[in-house]
């Protein structure tokens, strides 16, 4: 039979309450699902907002082989050095020229490379900078392809019609196209007619009875008052782990799809 490799997805971890779980569950659900290469998304895993060398360092510990990151890459200064240095740090490629670090990363899995890419969506995403996510995708294909036919896509963007679109347009010539940054899954893992895996979600990782990781109360009170809060991460009770599942060939031929969700009680 021909030699597949399983990759997991996680979502976005947020703080401590999503690091926990995160330690706790990592390692069951790697040896459980039979897991070759683990993604985890980063960018709130650090304070709820970016990743820190502890942060980073805490990730590469676990097992987890590529880190991608989204609008919060620049919630803490050594992120830039990090960047330069780690070669599982990916972030976003439509950054501005001259962003340290890498919009993709090749890595090694078993005998196969694997190409991770991270992209940000431009809408209502409220980052001026940014170049457009299909152009760069494409210019990025021409080069990823002499390296490998396996690429794997973390599209981090608020509006599903524009991962939907990102997944169309790349639909055939990479192995998998998931989103990130809403924090709540979606249930549409599927297939596309020309055999890229797609979900449009995949979720976060924190504190199960919160706001998208974050403390009810402030962001209730902001709607209700319309002032601003500060954000606190969610701390206490079961927290939840967000991910998907994904299985390809050494071609690059995404086989299966689907997601993965844990309730995991922190002790
Ligand atoms: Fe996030
Ligand atoms: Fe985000």
């Amino acid at each position: 039979m021909e030699k597949t490799c399983r990759a997991l997805i996680v979502g976005d971890v947020v703080g401590r309450c999503g690091r926990q779980a995160l330690e706790q569950a990592l390692a069951e659900l790697q040896w459980e699902l039979r897991v070759d290469f683990t993604v985890v998304n980063g960018e709130n895993i650090s304070g709820g907002k970016g990743i820190s060398r502890r942060g980073f360092a805490f990730l590469r510990q676990l097992g987890v082989d590529a880190v991608t990151l989204g609008n919060h890459i620049w919630g803490h200064r050594e992120v830039a050095g990090l960047l330069e240095q780690e070669p599982g740090l990916c972030r976003p490629a439509n950054l501005p020229p001259g962003t340290p670090g890498c919009g993709w990363r090749l890595l090694p899995c078993g005998g196969l490379q694997i190409a991770v890419v991270n992209l940000l969506g431009r809408v209502y995403m409220n980052m001026p900078a940014l170049d457009c996510p299909f152009r760069t995708a494409q210019a990025l294909l021409a080069e990823i392809r002499q390296h490998t036919p396996i690429i794997l896509v973390d599209f981090h963007a608020e509006a599903t019609s524009e991962k939907q679109a990102l997944a169309n347009f790349l639909d055939g010539r990479v192995t998998a196209v998931w989103g990130t940054h809403t924090h709540v899954q979606t249930n549409d893992a599927r297939l596309l007619p020309r055999g890229t895996a797609y979900l449009t979600d995949v979720g976060m990782t924190g504190a199960r009875d919160s706001i998208l990781g974050v403390e009810t109360e402030g962001v209730v009170e902001r709607y209700l008052t319309g002032r601003p809060q500060p954000f606190v991460v969610a701390q206490g009770g079961d927290a939840q782990l967000n991910g998907l599942l994904l299985e390809f060939d050494a071609a690059g031929r995404a086989r299966q799809i689907e997601t993965v969700q844990r309730l995991v009680t922190l002790h």
